[in-house]
């Protein structure tokens, strides 16, 4: 199977005795838990979606299905099996990466954010991408930051060590026609080895992180429940 990216507004999906039927025990009790409502929905919905999209992928009942979590939380299927996912939600939007390819990370955000997201700039981004982003003209800025930080999220979640991964430790430079990432020796990896795709989802922006060499434009395929 080749990589695909999956997205489904959880807005549309609903909580029914059959979504509820996909998850394993504990998912359902961990789903109980969650007191705002639009929490434990995003809970519920982003099971059946990488239940359902890896069920059908692997050709199992999405149900069987089992997990397990890395030291820094990343969920990987368990027992091991040759396909890897990772998710990412924001408000109206799920996406789900699957691959045989093991480091891959994938984020998305609201393109309406970019100016909540450029005022936290200095917080969160490298010495490079500052300067680059403050030689933007002023009207730019805001929508440079927000795929930036998506494309920071996605490499994050590919290398799967969440926040323990120094955020000014690596940058994302924009060239004329490709995204180009360097990282610090103290990171111990090869910005070159990684390839990035951005892609517009309505009014969310989705980047993907993937080890490895060139891919062609990740299909993009919409879930329905
Ligand atoms: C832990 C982290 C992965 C959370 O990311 P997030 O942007 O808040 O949330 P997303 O919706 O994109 O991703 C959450 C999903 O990532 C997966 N995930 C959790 N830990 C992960 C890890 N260590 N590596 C990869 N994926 C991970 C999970 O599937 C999780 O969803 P689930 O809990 O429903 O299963 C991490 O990157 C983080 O804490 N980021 C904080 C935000 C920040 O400051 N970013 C700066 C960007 S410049």
């Amino acid at each position: 199977m080749s990589t695909q990216l999956w997205w489904v507004n959880p807005e549309t999906m609903v909580v029914s005795p059959a979504a509820l039927a996909l998850l394993s025990e504990q998912e359902r009790a961990q789903h109980q838990r969650f007191i705002p409502p639009k929490k434990r929905h995003e809970y519920l919905a982003t099971r059946v979606l990488v239940r359902s999209v890896l069920g059908r992928a692997l050709d199992v009942e999405p149900q069987t299905l089992q997990f397990t979590a890395n030291a820094w939380g990343r969920p990987t299927l368990w027992p091991p099996a040759p396909l890897h996912f990772n998710v990412s939600h924001t408000d109206g939007l799920l996406v789900c990466l699957v691959s045989p390819n093991p480091e891959i990370g994938v984020d998305t955000e609201r393109l309406a954010r970019a100016t909540d997201l450029l005022a936290l700039a200095p917080n969160v981004f490298a010495p490079q991408e500052l300067s680059d982003l403050a030689a933007l003209p002023a009207g730019e800025q805001a929508h440079r930051a927000v795929w930036l930080w998506t494309l920071k999220e996605s490499y994050i979640k590919a290398r799967g060590m969440g926040m323990a991964l120094a955020l000014d430790g690596f940058a994302f430079r924009f060239d004329t026609d490709r995204v180009r990432l360097e990282v610090s020796p103290a990171l111990e990896d090869d910005g070159a080895r990684w390839q990035f795709q951005t892609h517009q989802l309505g009014l969310h922006c989705v980047s993907t992180a993937m080890a490895g060499p060139m891919e062609d434009l990740l299909p993009v395929r919409q879930f329905h429940p």
